[in-house]
């Protein structure tokens, strides 16, 4: 029976897919209309004003092109990838789309699919304006492949200033595990939910995880990303499951059916006092009339003082797409200071340049840059791409939405060291963190 509902619920997607992928080539513009088609997956309140504001940076610039976005709703582009990337592969691939700097670009520069942008990079200066860890993270070989239009923050917790005050409890106290959990025992025991959680599209839970990861050192966290972590019964993987384990214990009972941003939106009511959440959580307090530091507040990770979780989108110019000249024209704007001083005040990122406008940035992201420029440590996320092979991180949701349900941290450690080990070969980046 089980297994029936399987086929046919497997059946039901693939259809969907094959007409959705017909669909999608199908209502495409002609090649010779004056457009730049953009796909992403910037559907939320906060991200969807993020991208509007940055096309009409373009629109200004550029008034005789339509700009045409085709948006795949799915938080982290959990949905997204498996739409781009059949398109990219049977050489549909349109002028530019969102992906993560990292690994992410990885199969489709193996494959030859993007072309080089170096000359672009040389020509608009960015060698100069963006920093070394964010150029590295857009290169291979040597040359640059993409343009980064941010840097997010990953390892925040977002929380309701008044609830917290309601209850006692100082946020700048936080700064452990212990006294976090401590704070979540107070609210549970006044019947609040402590922690909102949105895993519907699993990988919400992942990047819980791997914030945990970095709270057990940065060393810890660069063997993780190096591949180095290949044992089940490595102390620091099981405490950071362990700690997991409790923290799941505090969240909200409905979380699997929620979404990221219905997570944030029980912080912003109060229904629940903390999320942990990258920093596109900002956006959706913008979009909520929320005033930081009256409304809601953040702090690091327990743990993660002084680090700094890297997030970062970018654009790229595939090779053979249909409108060469406006695809380029894009990523011109993406990669300026105008197009990134519109963009990332209302997504909640900082710009990914160091020359950007700091006035034009809310108290949290002027927090954040400060931050950003103190950092001990920088870490790259593999929830969004960046800081591990796709053949491993392909596999990290669904392990980890198993260890939601089932909590049982030896399935979940050998599930992650053999993932690791299964992709040996492909960690081709050595970081230093
Ligand atoms: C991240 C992406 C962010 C934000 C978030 C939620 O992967 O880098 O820009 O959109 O997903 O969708």
């Amino acid at each position: 029976m089980v297994k029936a509902v399987y086929l046919i619920a497997t059946a039901v997607i693939i259809t969907a897919l094959l007409v959705g992928g017909i669909a999608f080539v199908l209502l495409r513009p002609a090649p010779s209309a004056n457009v730049v088609e953009i796909y992403h997956w910037w559907t939320s309140g906060g991200e969807a004003a993020a991208i509007n504001a940055l096309v009409d940076v373009f629109k200004a610039k550029y008034p005789d092109v339509a700009v045409i976005q085709s948006p795949v709703a799915g938080g982290a582009g959990y949905v997204f990838q498996a739409v781009i990337k059949p398109l990219v592969l049977a050489g549909e691939a349109p002028d530019a789309f969102q992906m993560h700097a990292g690994y992410e670009g990885k199969p489709y520069y193996d494959g030859g699919y993007l072309d080089p942008i170096t000359s672009l990079w040389q020509s608009e200066g960015w060698e100069s304006v963006f920093p070394k860890v964010v150029q590295d993270m857009v290169k291979f070989g040597n040359d640059y492949y993409a343009v980064p239009v941010n840097i997010h923050r990953a390892n925040v917790v977002w929380y309701n200033k008044a609830v917290l005050t309601a209850h006692g409890i100082d946020p700048t106290t936080l700064t452990t595990w212990d006294a976090f959990f401590a704070a979540c025992d107070t609210l549970k025991a006044a019947g609040i939910t402590p922690i909102s959680l949105g895993d519907s599209g699993k990988w919400a839970a992942t990047h819980v995880l791997e914030q945990i990861i970095a709270s057990e050192g940065i060393d810890f966290y660069q063997d993780w990303v190096n591949g180095k972590v290949t044992s089940a019964t490595d102390a620091k993987l099981v405490d950071a499951l362990t700690k997991f384990s409790k923290y799941l214990g505090y969240v909200n009972t409905d979380h699997a059916a929620l979404t990221w941003d219905q997570a944030t939106a029980k912080v912003i009511s109060g229904e629940a006092a903390f999320n942990i959440m990258g920093d596109w959580a900002n956006g959706e307090f913008y979009v909520a009339n929320k005033v930081y530091g009256t409304d809601y507040g953040t702090f690091p990770v327990p743990g993660t003082e002084g680090m700094y979780g890297l997030v970062i989108d970018c654009f790229q110019h595939p090779k053979g797409v249909k409108h060469p000249e406006n695809s380029l024209n894009w990523l011109k704007v993406v990669g300026s200071k105008e197009g990134q001083d519109a963009f990332n005040p209302i997504k909640g990122s900082i710009s990914a340049r160091t020359d950007s406008d700091t006035t034009k940035y809310g108290d949290y992201q002027k927090a954040a840059i400060a931050d950003f420029k103190a950092a001990t440590h920088m870490f790259p996320s593999v929830t969004h791409g960046s800081g591990a092979p796709q053949t491993f991180s392909a596999k990290l949701n669904d392990i980890m939405s198993n260890f939601v349900t089932n909590k049982d941290v030896n399935a979940a450690a050998t599930a992650l060291t053999q993932a690791t080990k299964d992709a040996s070969a492909d960690y081709t980046t050595v970081w230093s963190l």
